[in-house]
């Protein structure tokens, strides 16, 4: 589903799905708390990680033969190669996720951290551990939130350095700002962008309206 932007961005892939826009209103209600929020988490990234696996570029159309005659869709051609990274510490449950549904998958991990106090919410590069074979496989950057899109594009500099190249790489997201989704467009267009939503806007205080709130903190209840 193309969404309503104000500019264009091919790469981008909004999933068409009641499912995913109901998990994410469970997620949005202030009302949901504790384990309650965790499940209603873990089921919606499991959608999204399927949605994300079956987009992969090996994935083409094809046939196969069932009991009774054959059918035509999306199969697997070749072996997939795949390496998740996450941006810690949210981008860590939609990783989980991921690789529950791909076990085989390589991880690395990048720890940046956004300066709350910060009008501009500048992020800061902590920590980063990338396979040694990465550029040898699609990457599939996980983070759930999309705000300012200054830690996705601070970590996009860490893969690209690391000599992957934007082509190869799939951010997959819950959760998009228009103006964030706009300053990563400007910087890697060629990224593939799956989310769950693109929402109205930040705040003053780079929060996403109306969004969810802090996942990580309602997540780990560190609220
Ligand atoms: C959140 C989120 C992203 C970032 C998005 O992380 O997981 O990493 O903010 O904001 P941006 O697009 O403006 O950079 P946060 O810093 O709250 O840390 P957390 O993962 O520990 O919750």
């Amino acid at each position: 589903m193309k969404p309503k932007i104000p500019f264009d961005f091919e790469n981008l892939t909004v999933i068409d799905s009641v499912a995913v826009q109901y998990l994410l209103m469970k997620l949005r209600d202030e009302n949901t708390k504790g384990k309650d929020y965790k499940i209603y988490a873990d089921r919606l990234n499991t959608i999204l990680s399927e949605e994300a696996l079956a987009r992969l570029p090996q994935v083409e159309q094809g046939m196969v033969t069932t009991p009774c005659g054959s059918a035509f869709g999306p199969v697997l051609k070749g072996k997939s190669s795949i390496c998740l990274v996450s941006v810690v510490r949210s981008g860590d449950i939609l990783l989980e996720a991921v690789r529950n549904l791909e076990p085989d998958a390589a991880v690395g991990k990048i720890l940046i951290q956004r300066d709350e106090s910060t009008k501009e919410k500048t992020p800061s590069l902590y920590y980063k551990k990338l396979p040694k074979d990465i550029t040898s496989r699609f990457v599939i950057l996980v983070d759930p939130m999309l705000a300012t899109s200054g830690s996705v594009r601070m970590a996009l500099d860490v893969l690209v350095k690391a000599g992957v190249d934007p082509k190869n790489v799939m951010f997959l997201n819950l959760i998009c700002a228009p103006e964030g989704l706009r300053a990563l467009h400007n910087d890697y267009p060629e990224v593939k962008v799956v989310t769950g939503t693109v929402d109205e806007r930040l705040n003053e205080n780079g929060f996403i309206v109306p969004g969810l709130g802090d996942y990580g903190d309602r997540y780990y209840q560190t609220e």
